[in-house]
């Protein structure tokens, strides 16, 4: 899956502009779904199996935006300031790279600080791209880009931007792949939801989760953890195993919901780790409260850095969270 996630987690594809990540993602699921549809918001809609007598619609979403910058005003000498787009923060700002759509890369840059202990604010952030005059800079006002930095493999621990929630859509597309090329006969109708717009406010699950009206939902996303230096007292590391959402800030997965997804990480042998997250969201609070309501859950992968140009998170992980969803999805859903 190594390469699949290179490929991913360096297409640049800001939330509200994810024509690119959509492109990969479409090449690699083509052949593998019975149905293929893109919505109005962008989503990527990959359906597998049929619905048949007592089978329910599950729909699983993993988001293919990621955070970025809109710049905002270019001045006369050709330095751009930008507002973010989505979850950025200044401290991960300082001497980043970023890509604009157009492929124009820059670094950012700091004014000189009153205070320079102090995190700097957006407003006295700047993009350089290179241009001594408004006149040559190839960015325009409303202007979007990414962070850039390249994929690093460690061997057990892969680090990247924009896993958040790139391993999320590797791992739907191998979950896809292994129930194509082992035949995997379906017993429910499967909804592979590449959503778009997370990081604003998870737009782009609220309207698919509406348009698919699934009586189970998933979302596929990161998590934090607990296991750096003096941090947030979290029972999630990197390593342990895929983790199974008990809450978050938005929401309250479905015990029933939790007890399936427990019930089958045990059954397969497989390690896993229960989840409450402090902070942050994922589509399942979207798909959980469309039309009159979904029992609706969530698997993470433990991640470190989330949001920062080097997130990481653990191979294993992500390798039993394909497992554990070929496995909760090969057979008829019991729910206790
Ligand atoms: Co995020
Ligand atoms: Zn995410």
């Amino acid at each position: 899956m190594k390469s699949l996630i290179q490929k991913l987690v360096e297409t640049t594809s800001p939330s509200g502009y994810e024509a690119q990540i959509r492109a990969v993602i479409r090449a690699e699921v083509e052949t593998l779904a019975d149905h293929l549809e893109v919505d109005n918001l962008g989503n990527l809609i990959a359906q597998k199996g049929q619905l048949a007598q007592g089978g329910k619609k599950i729909m699983l979403a993993a988001h293919m935006d990621e955070i970025g910058v809109i710049a905002t005003h270019i001045d006369d000498r050709g330095y751009i300031r930008f507002v973010p787009l989505g979850g950025v923060h200044p401290r991960t700002c300082l001497g980043g790279r970023v890509r604009f759509l157009n492929g124009v890369m820059g670094v950012i840059g700091v004014e000189r600080l009153d205070d320079p202990g102090k995190v700097p604010s957006f407003d006295q952030l700047f993009i350089d791209v290179g241009v001594s005059s408004r006149q040559e800079c190839p960015v325009r006002v409303g202007d979007v880009a990414a962070f850039e930095r390249p994929f690093l493999d460690l061997g057990k621990r892969l680090v990247a931007k924009a896993l958040d929630d790139r391993i999320g859509v590797a791992i739907l597309i191998e979950t896809l792949r292994q129930i194509h090329t082992r035949g995997i006969q379906l017993p429910n109708q499967v909804f592979f939801v590449f959503s778009v717009q997370e990081e604003v406010g998870v737009r782009g699950a609220t309207t698919s989760a509406f348009g698919i009206d699934p009586d189970v939902g998933l979302a596929l996303d990161v998590t934090g953890s607990g296991d750096t230096p003096r941090g947030s007292k979290m029972e999630v590391s990197l390593g342990k195993g895929p983790a199974i959402k008990v809450r978050d800030q938005g929401l309250l997965a479905d015990p029933r919901v939790v007890r399936w997804m427990v019930a089958a990480a045990e059954k397969a042998h497989l390690p896993y780790q229960l989840e409450i997250l402090e902070r942050g969201g994922t589509d399942a609070q979207a798909i959980q409260l469309t039309r009159s309501g979904v029992l609706a859950g969530c698997l993470s992968i433990p991640c470190r850095y989330i949001h920062s140009p080097s997130e990481m998170v653990d191979y294993d992980d992500v390798q039993q969270a394909v497992q554990l969803l070929v496995a909760l999805l090969s057979k008829p859903i019991e729910f206790e």
